[in-house]
């Protein structure tokens, strides 16, 4: 059965109240809310069924969405986002992210593509476009994790400050308000923010209870970089592909059970609202409608509260599980994934 685009806006009588959902402030004076909602369905979902999650999130209070070009339902989306501005919200309660693709870092690319996700998502400007990768390497839609492409490069750091001066010209545009970056670690970082005329404002990274970052975390609040948290339930749902056999289960976890228990909540709440009380953005992803709305509420400081003890048993989990480990992307033969993130502070080649 084919899934209808919804086609009207209705403001929920319970939802939540998106001026009571508190903001964070960014190093450019902006503010971003304090909790987003992904959109990436994979192979799960359909582009209709995610826009119509946009739509019924928005119904309920929800008014920031992470978008990318990559996940190919921007043009859904867009209908959603004109069907909730004709509803009445205003452009500048909403707040929309969009991210350049790998294929997309050449000269005039960056420009292109985000002129062409402001067309798919009908609007004048985004709030925060990221980069989405820090290399150009490219896959194909679907590939194995093993599959690997002949174009693929390290990281050049002369290449990508090509790329980010793009970004620096789409604020100068008036197309984007904020710019940062995606998957990026502390060795490029400090290239980036050496080199560059607008800092990224913001990041977004994999955080998890499973997978806490907290010496990369602690470097971008230090210098002003606003982290954003995605598969911050542990992407329990992504496909096949994406799972190794060592991978761990965050909603398995004894410690965030045993706090859903005293909460009465499922263990994917607990997630969210360590995420939001530890000070990362979360960009949960869901198309139903009574989990889109707890992962909201738990921006809300009266809704529910992770104590101060039950925070510090959080942040002892001894797991170190990244999930999206992003193997389709080396460049090399009998490279492994961990090249991909500079761990012992160098910068692969
Ligand atoms: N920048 C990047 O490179 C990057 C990479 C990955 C993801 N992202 C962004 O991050 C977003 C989130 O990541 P993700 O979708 O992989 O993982 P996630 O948000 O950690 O997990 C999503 C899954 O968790 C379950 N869930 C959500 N809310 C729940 C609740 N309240 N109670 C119980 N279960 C709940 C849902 O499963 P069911 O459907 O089974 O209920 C949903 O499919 C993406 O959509 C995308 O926007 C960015």
């Amino acid at each position: 059965m084919s899934v209808e685009l919804k086609t009207t806006f209705v403001m929920a009588e319970d939802g939540v109240d998106p001026n009571i959902v508190p903001k964070k402030k960014l190093n450019n004076g902006t503010e971003m809310p304090a909790i987003g909602m992904g959109t990436f369905g994979s192979d799960r979902f359909g582009n209709v069924e995610i826009a119509n999650a946009v739509i019924g999130a928005a119904e309920f209070g929800q008014r920031a969405f992470d978008c990318a070009s990559v996940y190919g339902n921007e043009k859904e989306i867009g209908v959603a986002l004109k069907t909730i501005l004709d509803g009445g919200v205003p452009r500048e309660e909403l707040y929309i992210t969009s991210k350049v693709w790998n294929d997309m870092h050449g000269e005039g690319d960056v420009i292109k593509s985000c002129k062409q996700s402001l067309a798919d998502l009908q609007l004048d400007y985004l709030d925060l476009y990221l980069v989405h990768w820090p290399f150009p390497n490219f896959h194909a839609k679907g590939c194995t994790v093993d599959s690997r492409s002949a174009d693929a490069k390290p990281y050049i750091h002369e290449n990508f400050m090509k790329t980010w001066a793009q970004m620096e010209q789409l604020v100068e545009m008036g197309l984007v308000k904020t710019i940062g970056t995606s998957n990026m670690t502390k060795a490029k970082m400090e290239l980036v923010l050496r080199d560059c005329k607008i800092k990224p404002a913001v990041t977004e990274m994999e955080l998890h209870p499973h997978f806490q970052q907290q010496e990369l975390f602690d470097y971008y609040v230090a210098n002003e970089i606003q982290p954003v948290g995605f598969c911050p339930i542990g992407s329990p749902t992504r496909p096949d592909r994406d799972k190794t056999e060592t991978d761990t289960v965050d909603i398995e976890d004894p410690v965030v059970k045993k706090i859903a228990a005293r909460l009465g909540v499922h263990p994917a709440v607990v997630c969210i609202k360590w995420a939001v009380q530890r000070g990362q953005i979360p960009i949960p992803f869901s198309v139903y409608q009574a989990e889109y709305v707890s992962n909201l509420k738990c921006a809300l400081p009266d809704y529910m509260r992770i104590t101060d003890e039950e925070m510090a048993e959080l942040a002892t989990i001894d797991k170190n599980c990244r999930l999206i480990k992003g193997q389709v992307f080396l460049w090399k033969e009998n490279q492994t994934w961990e090249d991909l993130w500079d761990e012992d502070g160098v910068i692969a080649q």
